[in-house]
């Protein structure tokens, strides 16, 4: 199985950025964590605070990808693009979320992602991913 993994904006400062929102470790140990954990499934990495680059990247993996995890930080709330990218492959996406976006500022409330993906992970930390992973594990055909 192959999986792609998309951060957006900002995202390449976890471990530095606001710890007390989204935590201590960078996001290099989680996904080595992940591809160990998993040693099956491969695992391909991609960060951008570019959002054509995201576009870009959904866009490459989206049509022969087993799934998308897809963590679009800021532009999840502002996107249309993104949203028309997802829209236009064949690839499942989950939108997923370290924080409680929901339990945070109301603009973190609304999202362009949410109603054209599979399904939405919010709230766990990086677990997050780790969840979703289980999700398309247990979907795997
Ligand atoms: C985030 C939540 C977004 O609102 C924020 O802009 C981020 C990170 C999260 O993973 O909790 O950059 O997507």
């Amino acid at each position: 199985m192959k999986l792609s993994i998309i951060n957006g904006p900002n995202l390449n400062l976890l471990g530095k950025r606001e710890p007390n929102i989204y935590g201590n470790e960078s996001f290099d140990v989680y996904l080595d964590f992940l591809k160990k954990k998993y040693s099956k499934i491969n695992f391909d990495y991609f960060q951008s605070n570019i959002e054509g680059e995201i576009i870009d990247q959904i866009q490459k993996v989206g049509f022969t990808y087993d799934g998308i995890l897809l963590n679009a930080a800021a532009f999840t709330h502002t996107s249309i693009g993104i949203a028309d990218a997802i829209k236009s492959i064949s690839t499942p996406v989950i939108e997923i979320h370290i924080s409680n976006t929901f339990s945070r500022e109301d603009f973190r409330h609304k999202s362009y992602i949410s109603p054209v993906s599979k399904g939405l992970i919010v709230g766990f930390g990086f677990e997050s991913y780790r969840l979703a992973v289980e999700s398309f594990i247990t979907n795997y055909k």
